[in-house]
């Protein structure tokens, strides 16, 4: 059976049961149609937090009390923070805090999520490719499942590296370049009618980065890497699928699905990949 017409049949199939947010925007406009899931208990992109904070806010805590244990402020910038999941995480009144994002509506979600939360965080529309700051400018920025999303990501390691003081440190995890990550994050939960739960080209297997790539890219910016590990979910294989058969079936949240698949640093990094970098002095 040719692959378009088993996808017709199978479209067929699935319609009734498709979930809502997996059709009608791509990956380009994904987040300014889905910003007001960021802060919904049961919303789409609230999702991240519960599969991605945990591990992620820990090792970005760690290496930034590692390195900027004695001062008294630390300059600090979130490059597309989208609703400021991360950033309201992370957030300590040592920190003067920036996150930029190109999603209006996601800045506009963060900034209003703050009134409630209490989080002294400035945010601001702008691109990752370029960066509104002066040269030398942070001490520390963070780019966490970012750069795999931006249309150019060479550029923004040259600009992030542009506004990172010497010695500064830069916080990144993405997602990789593999087959398993094409198979999983590309075909399976995205592209294939029968098995897909998250809305299409919201991630492009093209746009994914290999962490040599990386490494090279950011040294050609001098910025040295120091550290990276995998990401990998602390579930196993049949709550794995169990959780994807569940989000097909609209049988459970996202947010439900993260704390579920919940991701630790792992020597796997078939999927995706954390760590950081320095810049010389
Ligand atoms: C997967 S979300 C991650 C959001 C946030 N860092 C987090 O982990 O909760 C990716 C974010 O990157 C933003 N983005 C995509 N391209 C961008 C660009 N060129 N410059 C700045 N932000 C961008 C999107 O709008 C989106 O908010």
């Amino acid at each position: 059976m040719s692959n378009s017409l088993f996808d017709k049949l199978a479209s067929v199939f699935v319609r009734r049961h498709r979930p809502e947010r997996d059709t009608g925007v791509d990956g380009k406009t994904m987040f300014d149609h889905l910003a007001d899931t960021w802060w919904d208990p049961d919303g789409f992109l609230q999702g991240i937090a519960p599969l991605l904070n945990p591990v992620r806010s820990k090792y970005f805590g760690s290496v930034l009390n590692d390195h900027f244990s004695n001062y008294s402020v630390i300059n600090i910038l979130d490059v597309g923070c989208g609703g400021g999941l991360l950033a309201e995480e992370l957030w300590s009144s040592k920190f003067s805090l920036y996150g930029l994002d190109i999603s209006f509506p996601s800045v506009l979600c963060a900034k209003e999520h703050t009134t409630y939360s209490g989080a002294s965080i400035s945010y601001l529309n702008s691109s990752a490719e370029a960066i509104p700051f002066p040269h030398g400018y942070f001490d520390a920025v963070i780019c966490a499942d970012v750069l795999e999303h931006v249309d150019d990501w060479r550029q923004s390691i040259k600009e992030i590296s542009r506004v990172l003081k010497p010695n500064g440190i830069f916080l990144f995890d993405t997602v990789n370049r593999t087959l398993f990550s094409w198979l999983v994050v590309i075909k399976l939960i995205q592209d294939w009618p029968l098995t897909r739960i998250v809305p299409k080209r919201g991630h492009v297997y093209e746009k994914l980065i290999r962490p040599d790539e990386l490494n090279q890219a950011m040294r050609e910016h001098a910025v040295i890497e120091r550290e990276r590990s995998g990401l990998w979910t602390g579930a196993n294989i049949y709550d794995v699928l169990s959780v994807g058969f569940n989000l097909k079936y609209g049988n459970m949240t996202f947010p439900e699905a993260g704390r579920r698949l919940q991701l630790e640093l792992s020597p796997n990094t078939w999927m995706s990949y954390i760590g950081y970098g320095q810049k010389l002095p």
